[in-house]
């Protein structure tokens, strides 16, 4: 089974099913400061399953690009990767558990869709915990369609979610493949890693509240996912996800580059390279450029990890680009972003490389310097904060410092490392409370203030007619999407502005409240998805100017902003503009 295949038919079955074919979200979420990073298909519909109306209906399919980059040091072996794609579907409020299966179930051995042999699947059902009761109705809706206990095992993990640190999540089932060259076993063990799971149906029934509650959903939903690369490589026969046509291509830009044969056997630093010269690839697809906090410091840290594996092989400079053209040709079909930014691309892992190496260079200095320092190194262990150290100011790889280590007959704390690297993760994160600011989230937190201020100031200048359709914030810039029919004029826009301006020089407090909906509406506060908070909603306003539903987080008074600049205003679709602007704040932290 091609890989083009499969995502067509996975597509093709749930259209013939009634559902509606999504686009791939973007791997940088629209406004959810819980996450850096897309991570399950399901992420960027996380305000439909709490309720919010999707335009395109109730039964959702896609594939959707996703990063997870917190195995990032897993990576190398065969099994991990950091960018994925996820096969899903979805049914908002609509059907549930015994549909769902259902589905799943013949797409799975149905000789018109993927025909797998039923004997070759197993199945795992949640057991039940102190939260909530065993998934007898997965069980049961299982055994209708013939398969047998046996291969039915009842497990507590079977819980999916939530996405961040707050949302929608239930118990799920999970779907095996046997992978072994002997027959199948008569009884399922969920621990023989010959077992392979390809999917999971997710029933969401909860929404998991700021406090750490489980609520109950008014409609429970359906989320599934299907790890695309490993069903690939399972419906082949290949026990890896770079032995099959996804990746195989990618490593022989890298063979062609560097003028040899396909080795007989891939190493964990081409893994390493191509894993993370692929996503890297589609990090910048986005326009994101390497830089020293969150999103953007991920991209510099696959970006070195892969230039400091490359300088483990001894790899001439440049290796990186004819792998991110590799991915670019294959992809761009399904992602036209790739092909769109694809000078960006290149220019970016050129300018990377340069500067690694004099990272390089500056890096082995400090290192020799630091192990001289005898509080450094005790008992021939290299203390870990410094390697962390090391890797955070200089960007200097963990990697090549253990490897100079090693050299000079060094132990590396490992454990320390993880532990300053986990810290240093889960502030930068900043995941934040309503009402609070998240600290090391100053830009984003100051443009997101600012978007209300937008918002508004549009409404005031053009009319209410304006209402937003959408809103992308990066550390650098805000991005806002709104309902108007016509290119705003120069002059409106030098209103918008000077509105917005002034509002900032008033330095207006911004109040966080809580309160119903009903509450908030009568109030005259706006805001997209207002349902989705339920019955109690945040309300923040900037003095008697704005007043918006909103989980927030915002700065604490506008004067904080400093100044706000509109770039860009351009067409996003029929009838709806876009605006890109910045603040003072984010210029003077640049
Ligand atoms: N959200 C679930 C997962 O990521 C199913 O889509 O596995």
């Amino acid at each position: 089974m091609k890989a083009a295949e499969l995502r067509k038919k996975f597509i093709d079955f749930f259209v013939s099913k009634n559902h509606a074919e999504i686009k791939s979200a973007p791997l940088i979420p629209d406004n959810d400061p819980t996450v850096l990073f897309t991570m399950a298909g399901m992420h960027p519909l996380v305000p439909f399953l709490l309720g919010a109306p999707h335009p395109a209906g109730k039964r959702l399919v896609n594939f959707q690009k996703c990063i997870r980059t917190g195995d990032i040091e897993e990576v190398g072996d065969k099994v991990h990767l950091t960018l994925f794609e996820m096969l899903g579907n979805w049914s908002i409020g609509d059907y549930f558990k015994e549909h769902a299966i259902k589905y799943s179930f013949e797409f799975l051995t149905s000789k018109e869709w993927l025909g797998l042999d039923l004997n070759k699947l197993a199945f795992t059902v949640f057991a039940g915990n102190e939260n909530a009761p065993f998934d007898e109705e997965a069980y049961n809706t299982w055994l209708s369609l013939g398969v047998s206990p046996n291969k039915i095992a009842k497990l507590e993990a079977n819980w999916w979610g939530p996405a961040g640190t707050t949302g929608p999540c239930g118990p799920d089932t999970e779907m095996f493949y046997w992978t072994g060259s002997e027959p199948t076993p008569e009884i399922f063990d969920p621990e023989n890693p010959l077992w392979v799971e390809i999917w999971n149906d997710v029933f969401m029934q909860y929404n998991k509240n700021e406090k750490g509650e489980l609520e109950k959903l008014e409609h429970p939903n359906v989320d599934t996912g299907m790890g695309f690369e490993r069903v690939v490589a399972v419906l082949n026969g290949f026990d890896s996800c770079y032995d099959t046509e996804l990746f195989v291509p990618l490593f022989e830009a890298l063979d062609k580059f560097r003028g040899i044969e396909k080795p007989s056997e891939r190493t964990s630093e081409e893994r390493i390279i191509i894993d993370h010269a692929r996503a890297a690839t589609f990090i910048m697809a986005e326009g994101i450029t390497p830089g020293n906090k969150d999103q953007q410091y991920q991209l510099r840290r696959l970006i070195r990890r892969m230039l400091g594996e490359g300088h483990k092989l001894g790899l001439a400079q440049g290796f990186a680009l004819p792998i991110a053209e590799k991915v670019i040709e294959m992809f761009q079909v399904y992602y036209p972003e790739l092909a769109k930014n694809k000078e960006h691309i290149l220019a970016t892992f050129e300018m990377e490389e340069k500067d690694f190496s004099k990272t390089l260079v500056r890096g082995v200095q400090m290192f020799e310097k630091a192990i001289q320092e005898e509080k450094n190194v005790q008992n021939g262990v290299l203390s870990g904060l410094v390697v962390f150290d090391l890797a955070q100011t200089f960007g200097f790889p963990k990697e090549m410092a253990v490897m100079m280590a090693e050299e000079k007959g060094l132990k590396v704390n490992l454990k320390e490392f993880d532990e300053a690297f986990k810290h240093h993760q889960d502030i930068s994160r900043g995941a934040s409370a309503p009402c609070g600011l998240a600290d090391k989230k100053e830009e984003t937190t100051a443009l997101h203030t600012a978007t209300h201020l937008l918002h508004q100031a549009l409404r005031t200048v053009l009319g209410t007619h304006v209402e937003q359709r959408g809103s992308h914030i990066t550390a650098e810039r805000l991005r806002f999407d709104f309902s108007h029919p016509e290119k705003v004029s120069v002059e409106d826009l030098k209103k918008v502005e000077a509105l917005v301006n002034e509002v900032i020089q008033k330095d207006m407090p911004v109040i966080c409240e809580e309160m119903t909906l009903d509450e908030a509406l009568q109030k005259g506060a706006i805001g997209l998805f207002a349902n989705k908070y339920g019955e109690k909603v945040t309300v923040y306003s900037m003095g008697d100017f704005s007043k918006e539903v909103c989980a927030g987080p915002h700065v604490t008074h506008t004067g904080i902003l400093k100044s706000f600049h509109i770039m860009k205003e351009e067409s996003s679709s029929k009838g709806v503009r876009r605006i890109k602007a910045t603040v003072g704040f984010v210029k003077e932290n640049a």
